[in-house]
């Protein structure tokens, strides 16, 4: 299978103040295409900042991404901009146009890359479809529940036609049951489109429902690598067996 996604040693640091923030730490892997591929770690271990530089959003200090074998770091702007047009990008707080239904929201990404409104309408109302909202195109984000309104950012992310969709906690925010259609639509996409999708997470059971394989970051740093099965079965890694540990106290909590 080929490579989607290749970070080769990446490394991105910030200055704040005299100090440096080392937020990802030398870090590579690989992303097949076709899988779901988690990145899980605890609040602080790099995760979003990670994956802000698979599509440059943030410029990695050192290191290199290739997406299908385009290094990203070195692309002009014109090839940075096609290469972004194939990642898509989901969020914890939908990042929705409050003022604008959801049906122009979905049509944002085509107004931009200027596609003519009839055929902006037209796949947007068919995303509609995919994501189970039909009924809601005139609705505005104020009127939808957060799961709704993450099915929207969903059905936006695949305007522009997408080879890959991130997803930065997409679930954070939304109950265990909101969560599990989330996450089977995420896995309805994954499957009937061929969309590769990378799940940043803090909960284990989000892993568990969907990845195929996960990196374990702690500091910054990858702590284990590796498939779903093996993970649950073997932890290596402190880190690992720490997140699994939480998961556990979580599902006794919920039991109670
Ligand atoms: N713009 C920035 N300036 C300075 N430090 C930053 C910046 N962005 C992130 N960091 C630091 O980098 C580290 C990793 O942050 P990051 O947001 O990637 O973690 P995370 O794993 O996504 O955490 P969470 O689960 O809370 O979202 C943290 O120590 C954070 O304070
Ligand atoms: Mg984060």
């Amino acid at each position: 299978m080929s490579k989607v996604i290749r970070a080769v040693n990446v490394s991105k640091t910030f200055k704040v103040g005299a100090e440096t923030v080392t937020a990802v730490d030398n870090i590579s892997f690989e992303v097949e295409r076709g899988e779901i591929f988690g990145i899980i770690g605890l609040s602080g271990a790099g995760k979003s900042t990670l994956v802000r530089t698979l599509n440059l959003l943030e410029r990695p200090t050192s290191g290199q991404i290739f997406i299908n074998d385009t290094d990203l770091t070195r692309a002009g702007i014109k090839d940075l901009r096609l290469a972004r047009r194939k990642i898509g990008m989901i969020f914890q707080h939908f990042n929705l146009l409050m003022q604008r239904n959801i049906i122009d929201n979905v049509c944002f990404p085509m107004e931009i890359q200027k596609i003519k409104r009839r055929d902006a309408l037209e796949r947007a109302y068919k995303l509609l479809e995919v994501v189970g909202l039909s009924d809601k195109a005139k609705a505005y984000p104020s009127q939808l529940s957060g799961g709704q309104k993450q099915r929207v950012a969903i059905a936006r992310a695949l305007a522009s036609n997408p080879e890959i969709i991130l997803c930065d906690e997409a679930t954070s925010a939304l109950d265990p049951q909101t969560t599990r259609s989330v996450l089977d639509l995420l896995r309805k996409i994954n499957e009937e489109l061929g969309i590769t999708i990378i799940v940043i997470t803090h909960e284990m059971s989000v892993v568990r429902d969907i990845c195929n394989r996960v990196l374990v970051l702690e500091n910054g740093a990858v702590a284990e690598n590796s498939t779903v099965d093996e993970l649950f079965k073997h932890p290596r890694s402190q880190a690992a067996k720490d997140l699994l540990l939480i998961r556990n106290v979580d599902d006794k909590r919920r039991a109670i």
